[in-house]
């Protein structure tokens, strides 16, 4: 297994240039992903917040990555939810939409490295992390921290573009990695990754991936905290 260890300025280098990049995506991010991402946000939101089908929850959700908040309005009005980004200008519009829509349930808004959370263990009720862990820099690092900030018998959504795990897809996929990088996509973060963390965290079952439209390119996973 190929571990990959960053060094702490290395991982700095990387958060600077993730809020550089997210700066500039701030005031154009909900014209191009609104559409296109919608159905993974609706299909993230009911793994997180209903118990079953078409019957809310009460529960207290952490949503790491918050952007710009394209997911909130999904949330039902019993749950409150809490989101942290590390981009201020992505934040600045989650938070006029919380104001614009009177987003009651939205308790909070920070800003919060995925990474370092500032939450005590076993806090919320269900941690959803959308379209975020591609792009941190340890992300090992940031599922251990969503797994201790929630509660036993809780639920982590995952969702997210993952990479082949092997083949001449996965190849093009690495080469290209550095390139989409620079504009704050990520192509080759697999699912086996995920895999392998929850493993060595331990007492977590990871479900099989869930398609989401368009096509299936999207994927959402559920890791359930025994
Ligand atoms: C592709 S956007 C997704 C935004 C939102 N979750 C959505 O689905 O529309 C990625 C978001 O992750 C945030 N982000 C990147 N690295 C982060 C980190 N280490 N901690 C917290 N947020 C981070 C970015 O600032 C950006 O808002």
């Amino acid at each position: 297994m190929k571990v990959i260890v960053k060094s702490l300025e290395e991982v700095a280098v990387d958060l600077e240039s993730q809020k550089k990049i997210y700066e500039r995506w701030a005031p154009i991010y909900d014209q191009i992903y609104a559409k296109l991402l919608s159905d993974a946000h609706k299909k993230t939101v009911e793994a997180v917040a209903y118990s079953s089908k078409d019957i809310p929850a009460s529960k207290d959700i952490l949503e790491i990555g918050v952007g710009t908040g394209l997911m909130l309005p999904y949330y039902p009005h019993t749950c409150q939810i809490y989101g942290i980004d590390l981009s201020c200008a992505m934040l600045k519009r989650a938070s006029a939409r919380v104001k614009k829509l009177k987003l009651k349930n939205v308790k909070m808004l920070a800003s919060m490295d995925a990474c370092q959370l500032g939450f005590q263990d076993e806090s919320f009720d269900a941690v959803a992390m959308p379209f975020v862990i591609t792009l941190v820099p340890e992300p090992e690092r940031a599922l251990s921290e969503a797994a201790r900030v929630l509660k036993s018998g809780g639920q982590l959504v995952i969702t997210t573009r993952f990479g082949a795990d092997e083949g001449p897809q996965a190849k093009v996929e690495e080469m290209l990695a550095p390139l989409v990088k620079k504009i704050g996509w990520s192509t080759s973060f697999k699912l086996a990754r995920v895999k392998r963390w929850a493993a060595a965290y331990g007492g977590l079952i990871v479900h099989d991936p869930e398609r989401t439209s368009p096509a299936g390119y999207f994927k959402m996973i559920r890791v359930q905290k025994s």
